[in-house]
């Protein structure tokens, strides 16, 4: 192929990655526009029950959403940092932070962007931070973990593409068990389980629904 056809192509391929995150990035601000919080002020069930088995430290928080995981971490004593790309998620992460007295630290950042010092955190938490270049994303994550620091994350598995309950609806952005432990070869002490559980987190997140959770340590 000649250099510049394959310029081109290369070029109008990149504008339409740039274009699908963009609308991404819309399609969640307009999910945030409205008062309500999404999936509800309270925390995620399993992330609750983890964090409170753990001594408090530093940890971080991705695809944050609207803060329900992050205050809840805070008024446990946390120091939070979090990140997101969407700007309506940041406001009303820290409107909720207000409203509760507690602090975050809520950057608006994609995956690709997010920069921290390696090894800084005793915790990172994906609640269903389900994402494009996933494999990429997960392993970059590890780096931010301090040796000894724990990763917990729930999220559709890919069963969820037959329920009505939420999650994405590409089965190449819901996880399986083999994609996540090869994600997170790095981690020891794995635990993953796939089950189905009922979802009442918000009218996005209702109903009997496929998911996977895992827990590992750096
Ligand atoms: C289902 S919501 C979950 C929010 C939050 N973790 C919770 O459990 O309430 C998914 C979030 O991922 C964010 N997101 C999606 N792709 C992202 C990316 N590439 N980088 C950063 N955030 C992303 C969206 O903006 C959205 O807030």
């Amino acid at each position: 192929m000649p250099k510049y056809i394959y310029e081109a192509f290369s070029v109008s391929f990149i504008n339409s990655i740039c274009q699908t995150f963009n609308s991404m990035i819309e399609m969640w601000n307009k999910r945030y526009a409205q008062n309500e919080y999404v999936y509800g002020k309270e925390p995620n069930e399993f992330f609750k029950e983890q964090i409170l088995k753990l001594p408090n430290g530093k940890i971080l928080l991705p695809a944050e959403g609207e803060g329900r995981n992050a205050v809840f971490a805070a008024q446990n004593n946390w120091q939070v940092e979090s990140f997101d790309s969407s700007y309506k998620a940041k406001d009303k992460a820290e409107k909720l932070a207000r409203e509760k007295s507690v602090e975050l630290n809520y950057e608006i950042s994609s995956y690709e962007d997010a920069k921290y010092e390696a090894n800084t955190f005793d915790l990172i938490a994906l609640i269903y931070a389900h994402s494009s270049n996933r494999q990429q994303n997960h392993q970059k994550l590890i780096k931010f973990l301090k040796p000894g620091g724990m990763l917990i994350l729930e999220g559709f598995s890919k069963d969820q593409i037959n329920n009505l309950t939420g999650g994405p609806k590409s089965l190449d952005l819901l996880f399986s068990p083999q994609e996540l432990k090869a994600d997170f070869d790095e981690l020891s002490e794995i635990k993953l389980t796939e089950t189905e559980t009922y979802l009442n987190e918000g009218e996005h997140h209702m109903g009997r629904a496929s998911i996977i959770r895992l827990i590992g340590k750096k």
